[in-house]
């Protein structure tokens, strides 16, 4: 098969490009912009053999999605590439705007007019806002964003699935919770918290620490893809649960045992404002249609990620350097309470 990946050098999509390298002989496209989020290091274990072909270009870029699609002829595009993180989004909604909306659009128009035979739009159950216990998400739970993040992967799924309504392309919506897994960048909870322990840095804990956010490893998400594309109807929608709900706080406390650092490195800051208390997904459908589980244990896949993290220091501190500095004096600076 002839895949085109929008945001293969990501964290999810490398994981993703990497699974298929690894799993099949596809011919690959990998179309990313290489924001402060891209990294070509995150691809460079890909063997010489693997047919890859990276594209350095912008989503929105409607001449080169067009000639990127036309020379390839894929038939599927698996579309990560976003603006992905929430504090970001409350600094510069702008490039979220850009990315998750024109950009997407842009694909859409690219597969409507050449005829590309399926569409895996991936997703988030942030789109569906904070859940109230005990209730889980099902894909007819209303859309409720909270921060322009969440916004513009709610409107990005609707005008995916307006293009199978209006224009019959085939298109699939996937909708995970919050992934963990190597190659991750530092801003999200996990691997920020992994690579501050090391560094014995203070660990940001935002308000009382007890939201709660269900952890799936990035390998489950990436086998439910491939599953939603292999036994998926068109038009549909499926959430991808992971293996473990937990409050942050928890989570935070496994790291520093794992880490064997202290609880002390732990600091209360001040709250992210419009901050979702509690995602919950049911998966049911997504299970009862493909055969699809999360198979990696929580412990286990944390451990193997600071594994990872610890021996890839060089990784670490690299992303770690130059914008990132930037970001984390504008998104902690002030925040003590
Ligand atoms: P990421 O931020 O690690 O990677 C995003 C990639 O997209 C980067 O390689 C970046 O260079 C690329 N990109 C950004 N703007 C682009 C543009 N205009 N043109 C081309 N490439 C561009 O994100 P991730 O965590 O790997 O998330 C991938 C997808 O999965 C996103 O759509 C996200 O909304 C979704 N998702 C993420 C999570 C999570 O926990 N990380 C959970 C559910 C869904
Ligand atoms: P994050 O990884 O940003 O994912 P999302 O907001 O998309 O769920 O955050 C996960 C949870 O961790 C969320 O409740 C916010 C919290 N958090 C902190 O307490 N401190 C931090 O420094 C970060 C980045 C997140």
């Amino acid at each position: 098969m002839r895949f085109l990946v929008t945001g293969g050098a990501g964290f999810i999509g490398s994981a993703f490009v990497r699974m298929l390298a690894k799993s099949t002989n596809a011919e690959i496209v990998n179309l990313d912009k290489l924001t402060y989020a891209g990294n070509l290091e995150n691809l460079a274990s890909l063997p010489a053999h693997v047919k890859h072909r990276f594209v350095h270009g912008d989503i929105c870029d409607a001449k080169l999605v067009e000639s990127t699609i036309e020379q390839l002829r894929p038939d599927v595009i698996v579309h990560f590439a976003a603006e992905s993180h929430v504090d970001r989004s409350i600094l510069s909604p702008d490039a979220f705007f850009e990315t998750n909306l024109r950009g997407t659009l842009t694909l859409l128009e690219g597969a409507r007019k050449l005829k590309v035979p399926r569409f895996l739009h991936v997703s988030t159950d942030e789109v569906y806002g904070s859940i109230e216990p005990p209730h889980e998400a099902d894909e007819n739970y209303p859309l409720r964003a909270s921060s322009p993040y969440s916004a513009s992967k709610a409107g990005s799924d609707l005008l995916a699935l307006s293009y199978f309504v209006t224009y019959k392309l085939p298109v699939t919506v996937t909708r995970a919770s919050n992934n963990y897994g190597p190659y991750q960048f530092p801003e999200k909870l996990i691997p920020l918290m992994i690579s501050n322990a090391i560094e014995d840095k203070p660990l940001p804990i935002y308000g009382d620490g007890m939201q709660i956010r269900d952890w799936l490893y990035v390998d489950d998400h990436c086998r439910a893809i491939m599953a939603a594309i292999e036994k998926g109807g068109p038009g549909e929608i499926y959430n991808i649960g992971g293996s473990r709900a937990l409050p942050n706080v928890d989570v935070v406390r496994k790291i520093l045992a794992a880490l064997d650092k202290p609880e002390s490195l732990m600091q209360t800051v001040k709250d992210r404002p419009g901050h979702d208390r509690r995602y919950a997904l049911s998966s049911e459908k997504l299970m009862r249609e493909t055969g699809w589980r999360a198979e990696m244990p929580f412990e286990e896949g944390l451990k193997e990620t600071i594994a990872w993290y610890r021996s890839n220091g060089d990784w670490v501190s690299r992303v770690k350097s130059g914008e990132y500095l930037h970001y984390y004096e504008r998104n902690y600076g002030g925040r003590a309470v």
